[in-house]
């Protein structure tokens, strides 16, 4: 099975910690605020979900579907809930491909470090997918990489691709330019910053009519 995050669930956040510091985390967390205090929000791929209890700090009174096909994954995101907010988050073990969203029903879509371990093509596709479930005017929040400019950089990102092909059978070799993804449709860029030299960005998207 290709991209099976599973494998190596126990020690990515360690592994990316290492690899990229707290770039990540930064880029996954700095635009939060900007979701809605009731907001029902769909978590695209989550992983272990360590942003989360930074999401219901900020915002306790979010509702979540948190799609995510590693059981590792989820176990590990199940760990990061209060009580409380283990009732305001629904955990659904799927592929992104296998799910069937409903139109009009999410007022957040939350993509970190998910359409980089896809093909562009697939990217697209998958993006078409989601598209119809996020309501008029919603948000889209994503964090991903840009494709890097400096040798140091483009060395790491070659070396995180190539430990991924060997342990998950990653399907992607390369950065491309995510944002592409939104200039096709009717979307408008409201805010979005850099990080750590421009390896790392973080967006927030609107949907227009
Ligand atoms: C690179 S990790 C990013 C995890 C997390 N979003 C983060 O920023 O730390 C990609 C995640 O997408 C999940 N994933 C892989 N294929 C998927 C698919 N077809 N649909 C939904 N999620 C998928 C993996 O299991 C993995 O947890």
């Amino acid at each position: 099975m290709k991209n099976n995050y599973n494998r190596i669930a126990p020690f990515y956040d360690t592994l990316v910690r290492f690899a990229f510091g707290d770039c990540q985390k930064k880029a996954q967390t700095y635009y939060l605020s900007q979701i809605d205090e009731d907001a029902k929000i769909l978590v695209v791929g989550g992983g272990s979900g360590h942003f989360i209890p930074e999401l219901f700090r900020l915002k306790p009174a979010i509702e979540i579907d948190y799609l995510e096909p590693a059981p590792k994954m989820i176990a590990l995101a199940k760990k990061q809930l209060s009580s409380n907010a283990s009732n305001q988050i629904n955990f659904i073990e799927q592929k992104l491909e296998d799910v069937a969203l409903t139109d009009q029903d999410y007022d957040c879509i939350l993509t970190f470090f998910f359409f980089d371990i896809f093909k562009p093509k697939k990217s697209a596709q998958l993006h078409a997918k989601l598209l119809p479930s996020l309501k008029e005017n919603g948000k889209w929040l994503m964090a991903d990489f840009n494709p890097p400019q400096r040798l140091h950089h483009k060395l790491w990102i070659k070396l995180m691709f190539l430990f991924l092909y060997f342990s998950v059978k990653a399907d992607q070799k390369s950065i491309y330019h995510y944002k592409t993804l939104f200039s096709k449709h009717s979307f408008s860029l409201e805010e979005s910053k850099e990080f750590c030299k421009k390896l790392f960005f973080s967006s927030v998207y609107r949907k227009r009519t």
